[in-house]
């Protein structure tokens, strides 16, 4: 049982998402992902529990990341951990909208450990639980999730990432009557949005970063959300050259090694195979799902989703901060 952890959990998304807010649009993503991931770190270190990262930004020789496989933490439950220190550095070093600092945690064993590589996503509400298939087309899948929800198809939204990758994709749904709302960047936000009352958004079908799916996967379980994935390779998502080859040979190893494997239908229970899970996601600037770190004076304001998969509590948690105290408590 892990659902005590969830103010401490909080603490840490908190501390990652002020020190990405310290990088705000200084145009350095690196920069601000790494002084997240340093934040991260500390406090998970402080943590009551046994972390050990199943999936995250990194692998053990690419530091400063969270690496899969590092342990954090000495006294209480072993428990798994999905990490996005910054879930749209883009946004943070641009000053944009819809950046998170975001975890997810569950008892050792319950979250799927994959590399850092693409994979395809199809998420739903809890309403259209069910109704998803990632084997069958898109198009299909949108005829059963319209059926389930009772919608007609102009009534029906489906968020995805605004890529290249995605136009057709787009365009495809476009031609079908359904509405398409097309982020820049930020899937999970969207994936959380299709559980949400309060969102028009009714489906997320994307590719991209298989850590946010995870994390992703964590929350959707315990809202009662569905949702199926893919692993898929570097060659896969951005196109054959050299050096996606080699990124694809080394990710399809990597997948070996950690017994999972690319182009193979994942559902939600093998992705996040329990619902007794804690997710925390603190917003870094102003978005759809949560508010931005805020200066007032002496005082940062943060603004967290804790969602308590055993208790099925989900909270807006509204924090102060003491501005001097946090600016010694991240560059110490
Ligand atoms: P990061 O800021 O952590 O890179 O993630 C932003 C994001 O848009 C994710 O939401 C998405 O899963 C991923 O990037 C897509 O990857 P890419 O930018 O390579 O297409």
């Amino acid at each position: 049982m892990i659902d005590h952890l969830g103010i401490e959990l909080v603490q840490v998304t908190e501390n990652a998402a002020i020190a990405g807010y310290q990088w705000l649009g200084r145009g350095n993503k690196e920069q601000a992902d790494a002084a997240a991931v340093e934040a991260m770190r500390k406090q998970l270190n402080r943590t009551m529990a046994k972390s050990t990262i199943v999936i995250g930004e990194g692998e053990i020789d690419d530091a400063p990341m969270l690496y899969i496989g590092e342990q954090l933490g000495k006294d209480g439950p072993e428990i798994d951990i999905a990490v996005d220190p910054i879930e749209g550095t883009r946004m943070t070093a641009m000053g944009q909208s819809n950046a998170l600092a975001v975890l997810a945690a569950a008892e050792k064993g319950s979250l799927l450990q994959a590399p850092d590589m693409y994979m395809e996503k199809l998420v739903v509400g809890p309403q259209a639980k069910g109704a998803i298939d990632l084997s069958e087309s898109l198009e299909r899948n949108i005829i059963n999730i319209a059926h389930a929800l009772g919608k007609p198809r102009p009534d029906l939204v489906v968020a995805t990432l605004d890529k290249p990758r995605h136009q057709a994709t787009i365009r495809q749904l476009q031609k079908m009557g359904v509405r398409v709302f097309a982020f820049p960047d930020g899937d999970v936000a969207a994936s959380l949005l299709t559980c949400m009352e309060n969102s028009e958004i009714d489906v997320l079908y994307c590719v991209g970063g298989a850590p946010e799916g995870v994390v992703s996967a964590a929350v959707i379980r315990a809202m009662g959300g569905d949702m199926q994935a893919k692993l898929l390779l570097r060659d896969q998502v951005k196109g054959d050259s050299d050096v996606n080859r080699d990124l694809a040979r080394h990710e399809a190893s990597r997948c070996a090694e950690m017994g999972v494997s690319p182009n193979t239908v994942l559902n939600l229970n093998q992705i996040a195979r329990s619902a007794n899970i804690v997710f925390s996601a603190t917003g870094i600037t102003k978005g759809d799902l949560l508010q931005g770190v805020e200066k007032l004076g002496k005082q940062l304001t943060t603004e967290t989703l804790l969602v308590q998969g055993q208790s099925k509590k989900i909270r807006i948690v509204k924090s102060q901060h003491d501005l001097s105290y946090m600016e010694q408590e991240l560059s110490g």
